[in-house]
């Protein structure tokens, strides 16, 4: 079963206390919301799960293996994969050999045919197909999404991290990752959605946590994470901007 432990995680940058004690627990596949204000920490969190950064204290351990300490690749190897809020694709290489990017640091690139149906079933799902000989560069912000969101098919994870995957999206694509969402929903994957999109949150998520300025203020059921009193003052009470 898939288990992601994540135990007193610390982060600083410099005087910057960005994450504080943070403990999650994701076991088996389920899709868990994540909100909380700009500058709360959710990119920074996710950064250390795939190996970006490392934590200034705790410990990461996916299906049983510490990944704390290990680089990106390893943590893919692992098991673990993540989109970025800010797109990164190979741009001077075609979509499709994008798409060949996991195989090769897997070492998959033995497949053959495989890997190109494999490719091919990919962008036909995402529908940017008829892009698969364009240079990355050419694509819109929305296909550079789509293009990261196919790089984590191909490769495949347990654990899948989306940062921010509909920000700046055409709201025709986002019907397609949405589509994407709920196919590894069905796969069995443990997702980890961190959006403003309420709406979307809401739809999709079976869990919600919050982060506000570093601190786990909730983890629960969607709809009493909503109504926890911790959560509607962290978004909608006392800005210090208002009392002034
Ligand atoms: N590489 C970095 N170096 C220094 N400070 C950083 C770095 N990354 C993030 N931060 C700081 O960490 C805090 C949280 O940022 P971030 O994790 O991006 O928040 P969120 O994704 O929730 O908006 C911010 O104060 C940000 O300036
Ligand atoms: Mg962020």
């Amino acid at each position: 079963m898939i288990q992601l432990k994540v135990t007193n995680l610390e982060k600083r940058f410099g005087g910057n206390h960005v994450l504080k004690g943070v403990n999650l627990d994701v076991n088996g596949p389920e899709l868990i919301g994540v909100l909380g204000p700009n500058g709360a920490g959710k990119t920074t969190l996710t950064n250390i799960l795939d190996g970006a950064i490392k934590p200034t204290s705790g410990t990461v351990y996916l299906n049983g293996q510490r990944i704390d300490q290990l680089a990106p690749y390893e943590v893919a190897r692992a098991g673990l994969g993540r989109t970025f809020q800010v797109t990164r694709s190979f741009r001077r290489m075609t979509v499709l050999e994008n798409l060949y990017v996991p195989a090769l640091a897997m070492g998959h690139m033995n497949q053959g045919r495989a890997l190109t149906e494999k490719a091919m079933e990919v962008l036909e799902f995402l529908t940017i197909d008829h892009l698969r000989n364009e240079y990355a560069r050419a694509l819109s912000g929305g296909q550079q999404k789509l293009l990261e969101l196919g790089r984590l098919l191909m490769l495949n994870p347990d654990v899948i991290i989306l940062d921010e995957p509909f920000a700046g999206v055409h709201p025709k694509l986002m019907e397609v990752i949405y589509a994407y969402i709920r196919r590894m929903k069905a796969e069995g994957k443990a997702i980890i959605l961190i959006s403003h999109q309420m709406d979307a949150i809401f739809a999709l998520s079976e869990r919600l946590i919050v982060l506000n300025f570093g601190v786990l203020i909730a983890d629960g059921a969607p709809d009493a994470v909503k109504n926890d009193p911790a959560v509607i003052e962290a978004y909608l009470g006392k800005d210090e901007e208002d009392a002034a």
